[in-house]
């Protein structure tokens, strides 16, 4: 294709604004799609993203229009998912900016808007929903207006529902969409966007041209990792797979497949280049994604273990986010440590290996990343509370902070402040975007935010607040690791580092919660929260004489047998710390979040 006639543009929005909506119009309106075989949020493959209504995974699809060729990159809006989103944007010269016309302008609206304005995206702004009857075009496009710097009447007006409006906008991503420019006859380069894998074609990889060619059965090479392989298949997404008999030529989008199983080694953000005729530099790619929560995750049935283990090698073929490493807790039994990019990323991952992979699992409470410095100059990284140092030697602890913007109606204010700085949050500033809606923007550790507060916020707004945060850096802070024993000994999957003035609070709930949990044992069992080797708070489980065979009165033999056969099967589900017994559920129960 002439790359006079391509135009390369993604959507970009807040969750639930409309992106995939007005993606299925599109997919309709070029015919791409026939109405007989349209359903609704076409382009999200996975059952759990249409299930949650959410896009997980980018998608690119290629849609003939009116002479030209539109590639439409479909984003995902959850704050989790940051990445895939700058990666998008890098195969596009413009973006939609989506608005819902009830709802207004919200964090990851703002967040998106700058990821494109860094890309040098050229953008349209359009308020989407129009058909609602509580849109407010007038004000939010005012709204809109003023973040971006153009007149009202420039935002677009469409609805991805019924679809008013969105044969204009395709018109006007026509007209107003730089057309890709590249040099045709250079040594072939093409940017990785996603990568995906595929149980039948191995991996699929997505790649915009940038320059030069790529075609059928080349030899090509991975700039970053040095790896060769031979192009398969190669093809574009119309909206399934079409292998492309000329190849891929400047500014086309597309997908080619090598023959690889692992994403890994078809990573987002690398070049293709020819490895017969192979260009000099490397385009600018981006950092690859850093998990950024870690959580500590067990077979409920240790039996599962293995299955565990297989289930997440599967997953990671196609999430080159997820990391994992074994690790054996005392109280769990054998599981793994694994990172995500956040907690929905966390939420996704267990889902689909209970859903997909048919495991019951246990998970931790999440945590961040900490760097501790020893007196001795030594440094450690903790991504599981209990390896956190104890004793005097500590020097510095430092966490992860993040920037974090915060938009809601103004009536609010004093609930949000509030909220942020019993987390140790600090004010950076206030904008008005309107009369009635405010953006607060504060430094908070990551830690604090992926402990209930998202819920805290949601619920003391009403639902109307929403929050995105980027990570910047560290800083260092007076944490203490607050361990559970039971009868002396520490329980690793409970220990939780928390800021020292939260420390008592932390021990005195848990204590508390596992006091009503763990049944009574023939001892008298102490439950203590500690920091180091002093004890903060405590609890008692009393004594029982839990004697089975009392009932019997010394007679009939069999029954007497039954009964311990019986108590010897109970036993099998509790796990012991010491010399007491934990029934399983006492630790799933205590480990939920409620
Ligand atoms: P994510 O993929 O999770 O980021 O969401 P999204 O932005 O793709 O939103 P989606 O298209 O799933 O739409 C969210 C909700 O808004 C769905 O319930 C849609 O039916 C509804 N919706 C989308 N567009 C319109 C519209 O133009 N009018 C009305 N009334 N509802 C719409």
């Amino acid at each position: 294709t002439d790359p006079a006639l391509i135009r390369n543009f993604c959507i970009i929005a807040h969750i639930d604004h409309g992106k995939s909506t007005l993606a299925d119009r599109m997919l309709q309106i070029t015919g791409v799609v026939d109405d007989r075989s349209m359903r609704a949020q076409y382009l999200d493959r996975m059952d759990i993203e249409r299930e949650r209504g959410i896009t997980i995974k980018s998608q690119a699809v290629r849609l003939p229009y009116d002479g030209h060729v539109l590639n439409m990159i479909d984003t995902p809006g959850h704050v989790d998912f940051t990445y895939e989103v700058s990666r998008s944007l890098q195969a596009c010269e413009g973006a939609i900016l989506l608005v819902d016309a009830a709802q207004g302008i919200e964090a990851q609206t703002l967040a998106n808007l700058y990821l494109a304005m860094n890309a040098d995206l050229h953008i349209i702004p359009v308020l989407n929903k129009i058909d609602l009857p509580a849109a407010q075009p007038e004000k939010f496009a005012e709204e809109l207006a003023g973040l971006i710097g153009c007149d009202p009447s420039d935002v677009l007006r469409v609805s991805g529902k019924t679809g008013e409006g969105v044969r204009e906008l395709l018109d006007h991503v026509v007209r107003e969409v730089p057309a890709p420019v590249g040099r045709a006859d250079a040594a072939a380069r093409a940017l990785i966007f996603d990568s995906v894998y595929d149980t039948y074609r191995g991996v699929v990889t997505y790649v915009r041209v940038v320059d030069g060619h790529l075609g059928k059965r080349e030899r090509i090479l991975m700039m970053s990792t040095a790896a060769t392989h031979e192009t398969l298949e190669i093809g574009v997404i119309s909206p399934e797979p079409r292998p492309a008999e000329l190849g891929l030529g400047v500014g086309e989008v597309g997908y080619l497949i090598t023959g690889v199983k692992d994403v890994r080694q078809s990573r987002v953000g690398d070049t293709v280049t020819s490895a017969v005729k192979s260009a000099g530099e490397m385009l600018a790619g981006y950092e690859h994604p850093k998990p950024m929560v870690f959580s500590g995750l067990y077979p409920i049935d240790g039996d599962e273990y293995p299955e565990l283990r297989e289930a997440l090698d599967k997953l990671q073929l196609n999430d080159a986010a997820l990391v994992y490493e074994p690790e054996t807790s005392a109280a769990l039994g054998f599981g793994f440590r694994v990172g995500f990019l956040g907690l929905l990323h966390m939420e996704i991952v267990r889902e689909r290996l209970e859903r997909e992979f048919g495991l019951s699992l246990i998970s931790t409470a999440p945590n961040v990343i900490y760097r501790v410095i020893m007196e001795d100059g030594s440094e450690l990284t903790v991504t599981n509370p209990s390896e956190f140092p104890t004793g005097g030697k500590i020097a510095q602890v430092f966490e992860p902070v993040t920037k974090s913007t915060i938009l809601a109606p103004s009536e609010f204010i004093g609930a949000i402040m509030e909220i942020c700085q019993g987390r140790r949050g600090n004010l950076l500033g206030m904008d008005y975007l309107s009369e009635d809606r405010v953006e607060i923007r504060y430094t908070l550790p990551l830690g604090e935010i992926i402990f209930d507060f998202f819920d805290q916020l949601k619920s003391r707004t009403r639902g109307y607040a929403s929050l995105d945060y980027e990570p910047a850096g560290e800083q260092e802070a007076d944490l203490v690791k607050v361990d559970i024993l039971l009868q002396g000994e520490p329980v690793d999957a409970f220990s939780a580092i928390v800021h020292r003035e939260k420390a008592y609070a932390y021990g005195t709930e848990m204590a508390k919660k596992l006091r009503e949990l763990i049944p009574r044992q023939q001892f008298e069992v102490p439950i203590q929260a500690a920091i180091g080797a002093r004890v903060i708070a405590r609890e008692n489980i009393r004594a029982i004489r839990k004697d089975v065979l009392a009932k019997c009165y010394g007679g009939d033999i069999s029954r007497k047998r039954k009964l311990l056969e019986k108590q010897k099967e109970g036993k099998k589900r509790m796990k012991m710390v010491g010399r007491v017994e934990v029934p399983q559920e006492a630790f799933v129960a205590a480990l939920s979040t409620d």
